[in-house]
């Protein structure tokens, strides 16, 4: 049957690109061929190569949405999931947290165990899916993007790029745009999803969940993470791109995700984080002038860096925010147009969410 199905030149081409380096030689072939619900046209049949890795399962569940309404529509997915030569520890111990930061923000990953697609595999559309780590795109995601195979994957290909994180991610999308931009794609469209908690909640609640594993209720504050209910309307996404690939849309360059609030950007929090990405910089040179990840030449520096770090959550940023809140009148047009400049490409509009958004 598999045979057959390899006459095929669509099975064929893909049959021939995914070459397994970790799992059984059959394992790919799997889920390329299975029988699509809704089969498009075989001229219109589409290749997605879906980019992932989540440590708590959170950033995978929120792509098997994304995913769901592609595969429902016939269209051919291939997920890979990113695995880091030397594997992240969860929860994270306190000094390995803290001694992440400086390779972050420098972007200086250490290498993945070798992709499960050939690097010369050809995709129509390319789903990036990240979460931040200190501002910056989380390690293994850098690691991709840097990599021959990650490059030669995204060459010339139209990306979209999801992320999943507490609430700041617009220097790390800042970072992405430019690593797409180096590696020769084609960013189109943005979707971001972030811990609808409290600012000042989420200081307390996303650090007890990264390093303890507990995301639970916690003191009266609400349960870390994205909710549970923007995790399912993340299929508004598939179902919008499996329409945009059935009609091409993938090849225009444009945007496919407008009107779906894909992004929502609070000007307020963005003018923090520039702040702290700025300190991030200074720091993280400081620490790697000391040693290498892991030395212990550089846990005196991390030290302070860590009582740095407490210190600016407790004072600086609440009182960043108050002052930002009262001088808000006298911002608010700033703050607008700053918004609208951070929502691009895809809009925190809502006019197509009726079509695509079944869960309302
Ligand atoms: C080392 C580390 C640093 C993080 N830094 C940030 C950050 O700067 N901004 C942010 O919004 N979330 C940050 N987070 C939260 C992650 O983006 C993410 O939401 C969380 O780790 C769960 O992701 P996952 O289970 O899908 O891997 C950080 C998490 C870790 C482990």
């Amino acid at each position: 049957m598999i045979a057959d199905k390899l006459e095929n030149p669509q099975a064929r081409r893909l049959g021939m690109a995914f070459r397994s380096n970790r799992q059984i030689a059959t394992r790919p072939l799997f889920p390329l061929l299975e029988s699509p619900q809704n089969p498009p046209p075989e001229t219109n049949l589409k290749h997605v190569l879906v980019v992932n890795y989540s440590q708590t399962g959170q950033l995978s569940d929120i792509a098997a949405q994304v995913v769901g309404p592609l595969r429902e529509a016939g269209h051919r997915v291939h997920q890979e999931t990113l695995v880091p030569a030397t594997p992240y520890p969860f929860p994270w111990p306190v000094v390995d947290f803290v001694d992440a930061m400086p390779e972050c923000v420098q972007c200086d990953a250490p290498p993945l165990q070798p992709l499960t697609v050939a690097a010369d595999a050809e995709f129509d559309l390319i789903i990036l899916c990240y979460q931040v780590w200190y501002l910056s795109p989380a390690l293994p995601m850098t690691a991709f993007l840097h990599s021959d195979a990650g490059k030669s994957l995204i060459r010339n290909k139209p990306v979209v790029t999801l992320v999943a994180c507490r609430n700041m991610w617009l220097s790390a999308q800042e970072t992405m745009r430019q690593l797409i931009a180096e590696a020769g794609g084609k960013l189109c469209d943005h979707i971001a999803f972030t811990d609808r908690g409290h600012p000042l909640a989420t200081f307390i609640t996303t650090p007890r969940w990264v390093l303890t594993g507990k995301r639970d209720r916690f003191l009266g504050l609400p349960p870390a993470g994205v909710a549970p209910d923007e995790i399912r309307g993340a299929r508004r996404f598939g179902r919008a791109l499996a329409n945009a690939l059935d009609s091409n849309a993938e090849r225009s360059g444009q945007p496919m995700l407008r009107g779906l609030r894909a992004v929502t950007v609070n000007p307020r929090l963005a003018i923090s984080e520039r702040a702290g990405r700025r300190a991030f910089g200074v720091w993280s040179r400081l620490i790697r002038a000391f040693g290498q990840r892991g030395s212990w030449q550089r846990r005196p520096a991390l030290l302070v860096f860590s009582l740095y770090l407490i210190v600016m959550v407790l004072t600086v940023v609440p009182t960043s925010l108050l002052l930002q809140w009262l001088l808000s009148p006298l911002l608010k047009s700033r703050l607008e147009g700053l918004r609208a400049q951070l929502e691009q490409p895809s809009g925190s509009e809502e006019f197509n969410l009726k079509k695509y958004d079944q869960s309302r």
